[in-house]
């Protein structure tokens, strides 16, 4: 009974140890003598709000950044991560969202990178060996993906997939997914969970960072929480659920998740008949009134963001009209839309949103460089003070409106954009899952803001994958599925489960 634990037993207790990490950058102090442990065979979920330091302590533990203080050691070994060749052969594998692969490399080259089997030649490499290895490691995992595929053509799904595989391959015992689920569908979702509870079974550790709350409750085994920059707290999910981990992440209770809707809708601002696109929408049409704000519901791949790129103007028309105000639009190119009062808040903020290595009022003020001066001549200080006032009414977290915009943490980023269509005064703003990546009070203060924005009598269409935030907030919902609209429904006439079958069911 009392006899002492076995080494593998023991070890279980040890497989992370990150203590007394400071980490400042100018004049942010971006973690606070952070201590965090996890253990092996579990996954350890890592919470907070937008700039909390979330990404940061696991940079540092990836060897991308260097901490100003503290140690960490793995499996009981004091490591010095000076580098990320340092963290990959200390164990630790980093799966950023926006992955790291050679897109026109094979899945077996991707996962050999760097490390291939020479071939029966001097110099030569043995793609059969590479092959037959990635079939049997994918094969362990019950994996179906073909090692000679290109990764250009994979899903996200199957692209985080082949980060896995190529951690396992790298013997990685710790594996950080930093908010792994933000762009996959609902069924990639599931299949990560299952991938994610095998790895735990075969005595990984997991750090697992997600802004969704409900999936940390079913993954999760622990929990941290991290708050400007210091862990606040840390415990076993068996003794926490969503309102108590909220509570610890933003120090208060949060009430009115959604806000109180003033229905008060007038007249049609936008009419949209017949629109067809290269892309794929296949003639759809709809209208929205003053003051409404029109959900989108739809799988990955439905086409509802190819509907805001052909009414922006980014993708060719085949067919259609657009009508807004009464004024049929002739737009073809994106500088034509904001032209004429449209705003699109894209879902991919790093390729299409922002210009990450311009300063961040830079971004707030491109599409509205007529506020900051005259004629094509720009007013340096209105600009520095229009950013500073879009950016504080937003509350964006940074240095300044000079501050560089991929120095903001990735919710701070959201925000930041949200300033800059705010600052367009358009009449019709469509929102692409304006809520991605932003933690859950700037999801509280986005929804207020459409709220705001209706009331002021905008047409709002907000697309979105998560259906609570359709029910809470929108009017009427518009459920679009390969290319078509097939549902367009009043919220409080229908069910998520009504929703759903229409997004998700192939009739004949
Ligand atoms: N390279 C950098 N240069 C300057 N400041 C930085 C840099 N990286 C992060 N920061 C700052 O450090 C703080 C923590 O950022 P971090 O990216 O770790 O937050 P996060 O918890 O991952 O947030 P999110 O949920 O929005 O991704 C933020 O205030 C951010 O602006
Ligand atoms: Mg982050």
């Amino acid at each position: 009974m009392n006899a002492p634990l076995p080494q593998a037993v023991a070890d279980r207790d040890a497989a992370l140890r990150m203590t007394g990490i400071s980490k400042r950058f100018g004049p942010v102090q971006a973690l606070c003598e952070v201590t965090f442990h996890t253990r092996a065979g579990s996954v350890h979920a890592l919470v907070g709000e937008n700039g909390a330091g979330k990404s940061t302590l696991m940079k540092i533990l990836a060897g991308v950044y260097q901490p100003d203080s503290g140690s960490i050691e793995i499996h009981g070994k004091p490591q010095i991560l000076a580098n990320p060749a340092q963290a990959i052969e200390a164990g630790v594998s980093m799966i950023y969202q926006e992955l790291d692969l050679a897109e026109h490399l094979t899945v077996a080259e991707n996962i050999f990178l760097g490390a291939e089997p020479q071939g029966p030649l001097p110099f030569t490499v043995s793609h059969h060996q590479m092959a037959a290895q990635t079939r049997r490691l994918a094969e362990q995992y019950n994996f179906r993906i073909p090692p000679d595929a290109k990764v250009e053509d994979l899903s996200t799904g199957d692209c985080q997939i082949v980060e896995i595989l190529k951690s396992l391959r790298r013997n990685a015992s710790i594996i950080v997914m930093d908010e792994p689920t933000s762009s996959l569908s609902e069924r990639e979702t599931v299949r990560l969970f299952e991938v994610v509870r095998q790895l735990r079974k075969r005595g990984l550790s997991i750090i697992y960072i997600s802004h969704r709350l409900e999936e940390i409750v079913e993954l999760a085994d622990e929990v941290s929480v991290l708050r400007d920059g210091q862990l606040v707290h840390s415990e076993s999910i068996t003794q926490l659920d969503i309102p108590k981990i909220v509570h610890h992440m933003v120090g208060r209770e949060l009430t009115d998740f959604f806000p109180q809707r003033k229905a008060n809708i007038g007249d049609v601002i936008l009419e949209v008949a017949g629109l067809s696109s290269e892309a794929g929408v296949r003639d759809v049409a709809f209208q929205i009134r003053r003051g409404e704000i029109v959900g989108m519901a739809g799988l990955v791949g439905a086409g509802r963001t190819e509907i805001a790129r052909a009414i922006f103007g980014v993708d060719a028309r085949t067919s259609g009209r657009i009508v807004l105000e009464g004024r049929e639009l002739d737009v073809t190119c994106p500088a034509d839309a904001i032209a004429s009062g449209i705003a699109l808040l894209t879902e991919d903020r790093k390729r299409t949103g922002l210009c990450l290595q311009l300063p961040c009022s830079w971004n707030i003020t491109l599409p509205n460089l007529a506020q900051i001066g005259m004629k094509s001549l720009i007013c340096p200080a209105q600009e520095h003070r229009i950013a500073a006032e879009a950016g504080a009414r937003m509350a964006v977290k940074w240095a300044g409106p000079e501050a560089p915009t991929d120095s903001l943490s990735g919710g701070n980023q959201q925000k930041l954009l949200i300033a800059r269509w705010l600052l367009a005064h358009s009449t019709f703003m469509i929102f692409d899952e304006p809520t991605r990546g932003i933690d859950v009070g700037a999801k509280a203060e986005v929804y207020g803001l459409l709220n705001r924005l209706a009331e002021q009598g905008k047409a709002l269409l907000f697309i979105s994958s998560e259906l609570p935030e359709l029910f809470g907030i929108a009017d009427r919902i518009l459920v679009m599925r390969r290319g078509k609209l097939v549902g367009n429904l009043v919220t409080k006439q229908t069910t998520p489960e009504e929703v759903m079958h229409l997004a998700a069911v192939e009739e004949n």
